[in-house]
């Protein structure tokens, strides 16, 4: 490039930043006057995000280092907090450094939509829940997924989204079993890092969090988690590894929990060790909120910015920071890198030449018609007796549509995943968004849908509550759907995998007066069923969005075949899950579900070395346990046939040819596990890749499945490092990990 070329180049980058500068100074003081281009080189766009970062650093004081490394407080988190200037009524706020033209940080909750809209009388798609979404085994969806969060992000003035949750179900009760990706490194990872991209490509700054083994609510500001190095790296930590390698996200939540006794956010094991060394991660790392606990200890350990942090400096890295610099306890280097990994990765993600000022109206029909979308490869079928399902529109001539007040509306999963519900709360309508808590129901009523569908057919709604009047309806009907629930929500586990609120009992009475019975379960996880083989078809929609009810009445009545398979194990019961009592419940605690800061819970470790590495299905293989579904499960409308697999030398891709033996079209998810050579240790095979195949009625198609080499290794513990044991490999396939009936051998010399 000539020299007139590269001073070309630098003045329109130049002038492009100067006007996103002046675009982007709704918190500037009128003083601000932005310096000219020349003097700001860190805005030349064509130099690396760690290039720029470390010029801004040359520029900043040490108030303004100490500035970028904690938030102003919690605002409306805690009602009557102060509301600092320029904040935008999300979870978090930065205050960015405007003679420099660095935009302040502006994050909120995302992990199902944004969250707190009504504050501003704004609007957010609900997405359905992250657990719904790993169903799909969709890359592509899980990127629409994040785009959608990025893109309304962004339309509502935000610039950091700290949704990504990404922390494996060991524990199905998990209150936010429903913000979480499933029980496979591999699948979680994956999902949770194409959503990741999808929340990027709005120049929105992603996040992966709780870092790390957050894995239940119950204690969570206390609990110890207790796991070996191998365990640890070939279970949840994969899960951020592979999310991280793709996703590349700008930030790292850590947890409130400790780990091996040291707290997530000070644990220079997780932090440094592990996600610096071990994988690479580029980004910060941002306190949970209120999980920061120290100053010289974590910033020493690797943590980046404290959450929320407070207005008047008192939060561990305000002035107790500037002082720990200054006496030389915090070496400055450490400051300065801390403040590098949060420029680098805004300059990385552009939020400093894409500004999220002026704000934009949410398009809320974009939103809904992708959220639709989305539920519709997340709904899974787990049972349909006598082909129950599909409805046929036009013969069916009645239908009982019973509980979960399906007659209005959809639900949706609590804490600060809560998305608020446009125009309320449809059962309850109140001034104000959600209440933490509240049981929220979004405006999209499958009874609405389902009469849409079936225009000869009665179509009545029975809410329940009455058990002898459901069976009444269900009686004079020809087919009856219930629809149940289980609501979820952050800082509080269920008790039990059973249904709450007799629904079983309910379920149980329709299903003996009507043998044609849909259940339709609304859950933020695997849930027990009682009554499984009294009912002819099951679907599992977990919260499924705005576009929920839109997305069910699709699949019931077959305009939409089913292709979504389960990211998580359904036991038969607790009593099969290495913890048949969530560690730390206590009979308060099962009884009124108090949350844990509530119920005074005490420090105790969660020994996660039971299960070690073998979470879910690789737990029921070890123990010779039978599920009640199995991961990787779902039924559709046709039938598929697997033939052919074929590994290559190296085990890096396995091949199979897939069938659709049905009369329908369809799109089935092929699984491909590996046991490992004997030196292992395990006794139970790792899902290793997968693939969504689209196929006509008839049609055959050989796919080629790239088998992940990091879930073909071990931890090796001295190495710090994934190697490929010598041996050799069985590649299983099928679909689901309950029928791997293909088998290939390869070698590891
Ligand atoms: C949750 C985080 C959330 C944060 C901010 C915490 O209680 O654990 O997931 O991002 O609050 O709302």
């Amino acid at each position: 490039m000539s020299v007139t070329k590269v001073l070309g180049t630098l003045l329109t980058s130049s002038i492009l930043v100067a006007a996103a500068g002046v675009a982007f100074d709704a918190e500037a003081t009128p003083a601000t006057v932005p310096a000219a281009a020349a003097a700001r080189p860190w805005m030349n766009a064509s130099l690396s995000p760690d290039v720029r970062a470390d010029l801004v650093i040359k520029q900043l004081t040490l108030a303004e280092k100490v500035q970028l490394v904690h938030g102003t407080g919690w605002a409306t988190l805690i009602p009557g907090n102060p509301i600092p200037k320029g904040w935008n009524y999300g979870a978090g706020y930065v205050p960015g450094i405007e003679r420099l033209g660095i935009p302040g940080i502006h994050m909120d909750d995302s992990a199902v939509g944004v969250r707190g809209a009504a504050n501003m009388s704004r609007y957010a798609t609900l997405l359905p829940s992250t657990v719904g979404a790993a169903a799909s085994w969709n890359p592509k969806a899980a990127f629409l997924y994040g785009a959608v969060i990025g893109r309304e992000l962004r339309d509502q003035g935000f610039n950091m989204s700290i949704g990504g949750g990404v922390d494996l179900a060991r524990e199905p009760r998990d209150g936010r079993t429903f913000e979480y990706a499933g029980e496979d490194p591999l699948l979680a990872g994956t999902m949770t890092g194409n959503l990741i991209k999808g929340v990027q490509s709005q120049h929105v700054m992603g996040d992966i969090k709780h870092y790390a083994f957050n894995d239940q609510e119950t204690g969570r500001s206390y609990f110890n988690a207790v796991i070996g190095d191998r365990a640890a790296q070939e279970s949840d930590l994969l899960a951020f590894r592979i999310g991280i390698d793709i996703g590349h996200p700008a930030g790292v939540m850590c947890a409130y929990n400790r780990v091996n006794g040291i707290y997530a956010c000070e644990n220079p094991w997780l932090l440094t060790q592990v996600l610096r060394k071990d994988i690479g991660f580029k980004g910060f790392v941002v306190s949970d909120w209120g999980g920061t606990h120290s100053t010289v200890a974590s910033a020493l350990a690797g943590l980046d910015m404290e959450m929320p942090g407070s207005l008047d400096g008192k939060s561990h890295f305000g002035a107790a920071l500037e002082q720990a610099v200054q006496s030389g306890k915090v070496p400055m280097a450490t400051l300065d890198e801390m403040d590098h990994r949060i420029l680098r990765s805004m300059f990385m993600a552009g939020v400093v030449e894409h500004p999220v000022t002026p704000r934009r109206v949410v398009n809320p029909f974009e939103g809904r018609d992708d959220a639709e979308h989305i539920a519709e490869e997340s709904i899974v079928l787990l049972r349909n007796k006598h082909h129950l399902l599909p409805l046929d529109a036009e013969s069916v001539h009645s239908i009982a549509i019973i509980g979960a007040h399906a007659d209005v509306g959809v639900l949706s999963g609590g804490g600060s995943a809560q998305v608020d519900a446009p125009g309320g709360n449809v059962i309850d309508p109140h001034a104000g968004g959600a209440k933490w808590g509240e049981t929220v129901y979004f405006p999209s009523s499958p009874l609405k849908y389902i009469r849409q569908h079936a225009p000869h057919a009665t179509v009545a709604f029975n809410s329940g509550a009455d058990i002898a009047a459901a069976v009444a309806l269900a009686r004079s009907s020809q087919v009856a759907v219930v629809f149940a629930q289980q609501h979820m929500l952050e800082g509080m586990d269920r008790p039990t995998l059973a249904l709450p609120d007799n629904q079983d009992a309910l379920i149980e009475a329709v299903a003996a007066a009507n043998p044609r019975t849909v259940v339709v379960l609304e859950t933020g996880g695997p849930v027990t069923m009682p009554w499984v083989d009294r009912v002819q078809a099951v679907v599992e929609a977990w919260y499924p969005g705005i576009g929920g009810a839109q997305a069910l009445a699709n699949l019931l009545f077959g305009n939409v075949n089913f292709s979504a398979k389960l990211p998580v194990t359904f036991p038969r019961g607790e009593g099969q899950l290495p913890h048949p009592v969530v560690t730390g419940l206590t009979a308060d605690v099962f009884h009124t579900e108090l949350t844990d800061a509530q119920a005074k819970v005490e420090p105790f470790d969660v020994d996660y070395n039971k299960a070690g590495a073998a979470v879910g299905y690789k737990w029921f293989e070890r123990q010779h346990l039978s599920p009640l579904f199995p991961f990787g499960f779902g039924l559709s409308y046709t039938t598929y046939a697997y033939s052919n697999l074929k590994v290559d030398a190296d085990g890096k891709t396995a091949t199979l040819t897939v069938t659709n033996t049905g009369r329908r079209a369809g799109t089935e998810i092929a699984e491909a596990y590996a046991l490992l050579p004997k030196a292992s240790g395990e006794t139970y095979k790792r899902l290793v890749g997968f693939k969504r195949v689209s196929l006509a009625p008839g049609e055959a198609q050989t796919v080629a499945i790239p088998l992940n080499e990091l879930c073909e290794s071990i931890y090796g513990t001295q190495k710090h490092a994934f190697v490929r044991l010598p041996g050799t490999y069985t590649i299983l396939a099928g679909p689901s990990s309950a029928n791997t009936l293909l088998k290939v051998t390869f070698s590891v010399r």
